[in-house]
This record gives structure tokens, C-alpha cells and sequence, in this order.
């Protein structure tokens, strides 16, 4: 057996003699890691400062190695954890050991397609109220911002499967207080300690606080509703409520019902709006996709609204969806630390909070081993045949392993079912002269939103 190098000489960029290659990851985040891979190949280190290094894997294999066959090795990192804790607690997305194995046997069942069937004609209706707030608008000549637009679709429909209401009435507010939220978490994840600690009143504190308030407050009133007989309903609440763990019968108590339901409502729309927004800038930019799309939901659905039955018969617009996620993966970036002593591609990967194994879907979904001509938008890529020809780790914007996302299903059941429900009334325009950029923060998302022209395709009834 060949020996392992160390962490020294593994291949990467040399950056700054002191700082390494901070700078990039700070402004150009995405092509330095393209850039790294491309020049070093599929493991590559680079140093961020004199202390830390991330140890970035591109290929199917290595990622498979982590996230697959090692989880007992690769865990999320703490300090990670630690920064989504105030507003997602100890959820299943930043619980750790033993307690979050338990949440997600008690959580997985109510992920099953079958059960997920019984949503979809919510998902379907809070569409059609969109499309009437789009068909009544005054002037189709003023663009409309597709990325908030699907951001509050998104949260609308999570928010029914979550609590069977459109959290009514408070939706804005609520609306409102995520999105503050989530800015402060992002910035907790991003700024890398170098912040204002909790206590000290900056106005992005304060902002935060109020806005985890805000949440608290209406989620404990739900649960408490729920638990009082006030309200009813077969939703993901109601399953939450009634799993039980089977060896000891304990259920969750409200706090675990808070920082789970908390955790879905945010894990489950902002990844999913982001991917369809892209999505729809895609479709803009290839009438030849776009006009193949229609005609599989006109000769589908004949005018009427999608169902559960129809999404195996919608086959185009699912591939659709699948390549936006390889293009545009909402969640480009994950991260891993090694609680043992690992080899990792041939290189020793030391226990160490200071090395930081990542994988990033943006960069494994154009390895141009795996995906030829990888910037190219096509969805047949994702015909049956072609994907069967692939590893299966070539393709990760859900994750894989052990924490793969919950609500895959859940996501690939709504996009197609949104998309087939505005092609069959819109038209969707670039707005000339806009350029569409990836900003890469937690989510990727189109930077400064999505100006979009949106055309009705029959004046209104
Ligand atoms: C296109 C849409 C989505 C994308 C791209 C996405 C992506 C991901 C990824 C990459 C992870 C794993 C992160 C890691 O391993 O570090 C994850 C975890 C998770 N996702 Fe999603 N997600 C999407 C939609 C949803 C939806 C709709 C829900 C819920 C309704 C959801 C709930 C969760 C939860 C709870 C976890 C944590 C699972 C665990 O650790 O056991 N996601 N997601």
C-alpha cells in the first residue's frame, strides 16, 4: 500500500503567502473552487489564513467516501451547528448522535411519497391563488421579482402541510420574520466568529431577537392550539404530534415540535424557491425547452390541474427541475469534520476543528468526466437511460448518506406540479438588459432577485 501524504502536500492553489486563498473564498467563492478542481483535480486543499484549511472533494468516489461510507468519521461541524441553533434549536437539520437518529425515524414515515400524496392538491391551490394575484395585476409590461415570488409561494404551501393554515393573516408577518431570521443565521454562519456576540444591542441583534420572538410566538400558539382540540388537521404537525418512539413511548414534547416544525418550514422553501427561480430564468433562455415543456402539459392535462396521478406522466418537467439542480444546486456547499483520523483521495485528514472537509454540489455537478459539455442546460441528460449510465453521487443537491434532505420528495413532487400550473397561464420573459448572477451565501440564489416579465397566455376570464 502506498503511503498517505500529509494535509502539506496535498494538491491545491497556493493563494497568499499568509492569508491563502481567503480573499477568493470571500468575493469569488464559486469559481475558486472551480478553478482549484479544474487545475489540481478532484481533491484539493486550500488554505483559508495560516490556521485553517478546507479540504474541498469533487468526484463521485471521494464524496461517497464521506458522506456515504464514513459517517461515522464525517459529522456536521459544531460550530456550524451552533450558529443555526437559535432559530432552528435542536431540529433534525443541526441535531448530532443518538437524538437526532431517534427524531428522524419519528419524522422519516411522514416523508413517504404515499403520505406526501395527500399534499399535493394544496400545493396546486396555493399556486392558482399566485396566478390570480399575477393575472389581476394592472400592467404585464411591469417585471415581477420571480425570486420573492416563489419564495412566498414556497413558504405558503410548507406552511399548510405544516399546520394545515396559511399561518392567515400572520403569513406576512411570519413572511417577514424568516426572512430576518435567516439573514442574522446566514450572517452568524458567514462571518466566522467575527461578530457582535449575542448580548451587545447592535441593530442586527436586536432585529434577530424580535424576529425569533415573532416565530416563537406564533409556532407555541399553533402547538398549543393543536393540543388544546381548537384545531384539527392531518398535517405534518398531526404526525409530529402523534409519532412515538418505539422502544421507550415517548413522544415529542413542545419544544422538540417548535424546533422541528421550525426546522422544515425554513429547510423546506428557500432551497426550493431558489431552485425553481433559477429554473424559470433557465426556461427564459431556452424557448426550444420551454416550448417542449408546455406541450408535454397540454397533451397531460388537457387544461385541468395537475394531481398526485399525473407527476409520473410529467416526466420532461421533472427533468427540467433535476438539471436546474445540477446547474444552480441551492445548497452548494456542505460541510464535514473528521472525529477520527482519516485517509481521504490518498491524503491524511487529521481529527482537527481546524480542517474542514466539504463538498460542493455546484463543483461536483460539472465534472466534465461525469457531465460533458457541464455549463449546458439540457434535461434530457436526466432520461431514464442516461441517468442509469452515471454514478450515483454525480448528482447531490439533496446531500447524500445518512443526512440526505428529508423533503426530497417533498420538493420533487411541488416543482413539478408549480411549473406544470404556470405554464398552463403564463408566459415567463427575461427582463432585457438584466444580467442573472449567482449570489452564494447558504443558498444560492440570483443576486439582487429575479426581475421577470410575466405574461398572461389568455386575458382573464
Ligand atoms: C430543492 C429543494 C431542496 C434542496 C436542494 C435541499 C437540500 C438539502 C441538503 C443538501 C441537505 C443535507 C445537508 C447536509 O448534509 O449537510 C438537506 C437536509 C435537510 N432538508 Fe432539504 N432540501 C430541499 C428541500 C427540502 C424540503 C422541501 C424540506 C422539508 C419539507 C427539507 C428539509 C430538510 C431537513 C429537515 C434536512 C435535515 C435532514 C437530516 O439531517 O436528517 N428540505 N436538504
Amino acid at each position: 500500500m502506498t503511503e498517505a501524504r500529509s494535509l502539506a502536500e496535498a494538491p491545491g492553489p497556493r493563494g497568499h503567502w499568509f492569508w491563502g486563498s481567503i480573499q477568493e473564498r470571500r468575493h469569488h467563492p464559486l469559481q475558486l473552487f472551480l478553478d482549484a478542481h479544474q487545475q489540481f483535480g478532484d481533491l484539493v486543499r486550500l488554505r483559508m489564513g495560516p490556521a485553517i484549511s478546507l479540504v474541498s472533494v469533487a468526484s463521485p468516489e471521494l464524496v461517497k467516501h464521506v458522506l456515504v461510507d464514513n459517517p461515522t468519521v464525517y459529522g456536521k461541524p459544531p460550530s456550524l451547528l451552533a450558529s443555526a441553533a437559535p432559530l432552528v434549536g435542536n431540529g433534525l437539520f443541526s441535531s448530532d448522535g443518538d437524538f437526532w437518529k431517534r427524531q428522524r425515524r419519528l419524522m422519516q414515515p411522514a416523508f413517504h411519497k404515499e403520505r406526501l400524496a395527500g399534499l399535493t392538491h394544496l400545493m396546486v391551490d396555493s399556486t392558482q391563488h399566485m396566478l390570480s394575484r399575477w393575472q389581476a395585476r394592472s400592467s404585464a409590461s411591469e417585471p415581477l421579482d420571480l425570486a420573492a415570488e416563489m419564495m412566498r409561494l414556497t413558504l405558503a404551501i410548507v406552511g399548510r402541510a405544516l399546520f394545515s393554515t396559511d399561518v392567515s393573516g400572520t403569513a406576512d408577518r411570519v413572511g417577514q420574520a424568516l426572512a430576518v431570521a435567516l439573514e442574522g443565521t446566514n450572517h452568524r454562519l458567514l462571518s466566522l466568529g467575527l461578530r457582535a456576540p449575542d448580548f451587545v444591542p447592535t441593530s442586527r441583534n436586536r432585529a434577530f431577537r424580535d424576529a425569533l420572538s415573532t416565530l416563537d410566538s406564533v409556532v407555541f400558539d399553533i402547538i398549543a392550539r393543536r393540543r388544546a382540540g381548537e384545531t384539527h388537521g392531518n398535517d405534518l404537525l398531526a404526525m409530529l404530534m402523534a409519532a412515538q418512539d418505539a422502544d421507550t413511548g415517548e413522544r415529542m414534547t413542545d419544544q422538540q415540535l417548535r424546533d422541528e416544525t421550525m426546522t422544515l418550514f425554513l429547510a423546506g422553501h428557500e432551497t426550493t424557491a431558489n431552485a425553481l427561480a433559477w429554473m424559470w430564468h433557465l426556461l427564459a433562455q431556452h424557448p426550444e425547452v420551454e416550448a417542449r415543456a408546455r406541450a408535454e402539459v397540454e397533451s397531460t392535462l388537457q387544461g385541468r390541474p395537475p394531481t398526485f396521478e399525473d407527476l409520473p406522466r410529467l416526466r420532461y418537467l421533472t427533468q427540467i427541475f433535476e438539471e436546474t439542480l445540477r446547474l444552480y444546486p441551492p445548497a452548494w456547499i456542505f460541510a464535514r469534520l473528521a472525529k477520527k483520523e482519516d485517509v481521504l483521495g490518498g491524503v491524511r485528514i487529521p481529527a482537527s476543528p481546524r480542517v474542514i472537509v466539504v463538498t460542493s454540489p455546484y463543483v461536483v455537478h460539472r465534472n466534465p468526466r461525469v457531465w460533458p459539455e457541464p455549463e449546458r442546460f439540457d434535461p434530457d441528460r436526466f432520461s431514464p437511460e442516461r441517468s442509469a449510465e452515471r454514478p450515483r453521487l454525480a448528482w447531490l443537491p439533496f446531500g447524500a448518506g445518512q443526512r440526505l434532505c428529508i423533503g426530497n420528495n417533498f420538493a420533487l413532487m411541488e416543482a413539478p406540479l408549480i411549473t406544470a400550473s404556470v405554464l398552463q397561464r403564463f408566459r415567463l420573459r427575461s427582463v432585457p438588459g438584466h444580467a442573472v448572477r449567482p449570489e452564494p451565501l447558504i443558498t444560492l440564489r440570483p443576486k439582487g432577485g429575479l426581475p421577470m416579465l410575466v405574461e398572461p397566455l389568455h386575458a382573464q376570464a
